[in-house]
């Protein structure tokens, strides 16, 4: 007789084995997704954007997070803030997602209007006696650090975001992304569980073999390889790898470039990674060339020979070059749908076609992208085929992936699952 009894996602989760990919279930299950939405994406950090989405007072960003929907603007005095996106009167919701420009909100429904700072201005026919005081918006936890905006739609969002801050605030600050402007910006949904997304842009296993225009920048050596599967010659040639990157990061470091790897895996609510990465060839950029692609170079930059602040945390990637940025996040829109969003950005006096071509500076993560959501959508379609197994990850190439599924794990049991 078949057996369609469920397994709890508690189970699942329990039954996930240290060095292996997840039981199929947390990839494929409606209400795996629910249950990552309530407990990853609703309880912890979650990269949102940037500040340059909102370069002025009364500039809007609308957002959904899972179920839930966020918008992040700019007020009259500068302040960058977010609010959840539900009216204070019958709970509907504000605005559309993406962006826009407003004086004040107001509501669609019934036309309650509400102040840049979320205070309640007007409310028609509610009577002289309604206390507005009741219906400022709802604040949502945000962090902008660097330019890069994190929230958390918790009222006790984990404290360690301070972590994060402290260690990429440093890192950022001569980028100044905060003053950047977003040059180019791109959805692509990926048929995929986020959680695959996660894992495939977490290793470059199969860079070599999917990513011809990626390559170009990347030091091969760099995303770990078995020592005992060199040939002599490529053991030399890790070798020197190895100690360029000492000479280079020290050399960067000395220059006032922090670049050392900083790592925060399990055991921590918000999960982070970064190291400043040598940029292969011409060393400046991820370009076709590996040259730099804005003339005009970020922030306070003077050279460009900086190499790649590389941030990876809950839900987002990001490469932070000397002449411009890639920020990378997703959302996930159902068990097998995740949106990847991409931000280029650039200084934000770049002018396009004068400092920048458009196409030199989005070709490698547009192609990247494809690529990556073509594999995403294969590893959905293994997952969800009854041959699934899990299978176990490369110690050399895909430890990381092991400590973001065990981060999983850890944060969906400590949250009651
Ligand atoms: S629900 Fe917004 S004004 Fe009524
Ligand atoms: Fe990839």
């Amino acid at each position: 007789m078949l057996d369609l009894s469920i397994e709890p996602i508690s189970s699942l989760l329990r039954a996930r084995r240290a060095g292996y990919t997840l039981p199929a279930g947390l990839y494929t299950r409606p209400d795996a997704y629910e249950a990552d939405v309530e407990v990853i994406f609703h309880r912890h950090w979650i990269a949102a954007g940037v500040e340059a989405d909102v370069p002025e007072p009364g500039d809007v960003y609308a957002l959904d997070i899972g179920r839930s929907s966020i918008v992040i603007l700019r007020d009259d005095d500068g302040i960058v803030r977010a609010f959840h996106n539900v009216c204070s009167h019958r709970g509907a919701k504000l605005l559309d997602p993406g962006p826009g420009t407003v004086g004040r909100l107001v509501c669609p429904y019934h036309q309650w209007v509400y102040e840049l700072s979320g205070e309640l201005m007007d409310a028609p026919h509610m009577g002289a006696d309604f206390d507005k005081g009741l219906g400022h918006l709802r604040p949502v936890n945000l962090r902008s650090i660097g330019g890069l905006l994190y929230v958390c739609l918790s009222d006790t969002p984990p404290e360690d975001i301070e972590d994060l801050a402290a260690v990429m605030e440093p890192r950022l600050a001569a980028y100044d992304l905060a003053n950047a402007k977003v040059a180019f910006e791109t959805d692509l949904v990926e048929h995929g569980n986020w959680k695959l997304t996660m894992e495939n842009n977490r290793e470059c296993y199969h860079c070599t073999a999917n990513h011809p225009e990626l390559c170009v920048s990347f030091v091969h050596y760099d995303f770990g390889y078995d020592p005992e599967g060199l040939t002599p010659d490529e053991a030399e040639e890790a070798k020197a790898h190895a100690e360029r990157y000492a000479t280079q990061s020290a050399d960067w470091e000395a220059q006032g470039f922090p670049s050392s790897a900083v790592e925060r895996g399990p055991g921590h609510a918000t999960n982070f990674r970064t190291q400043r990465l040598i940029i292969a060839g011409p060393g400046e950029s991820q370009t076709p060339d590996g040259r730099a692609a804005s003339s005009k170079l970020l922030g306070g930059m003077t050279r460009k020979d900086t190499g790649d602040v590389h941030l990876w945390g809950n839900n987002s990637w990001n490469h932070v070059m000397a002449d411009h940025a890639v920020i990378f996040a997703c959302y996930p829109l159902a068990a097998g749908r995740t949106l990847v969003r991409t931000k280029w950005l650039v200084h934000k006096d770049a002018v396009e076609g004068q400092d920048y071509d458009l196409e030199t500076l989005t070709a490698i993560w547009k192609a990247t992208n494809d690529q990556d959501a073509a594999l995403v959508a294969r590893a959905q379609a293994g997952a969800e085929s009854i041959g699934y197994r899990p299978g176990p990850y490369s110690t050399f190439t895909e430890g990381t992936l092991d400590d973001f599924t065990t981060w999983y794990v850890e944060r969906m049991t400590a949250n009651g699952y």
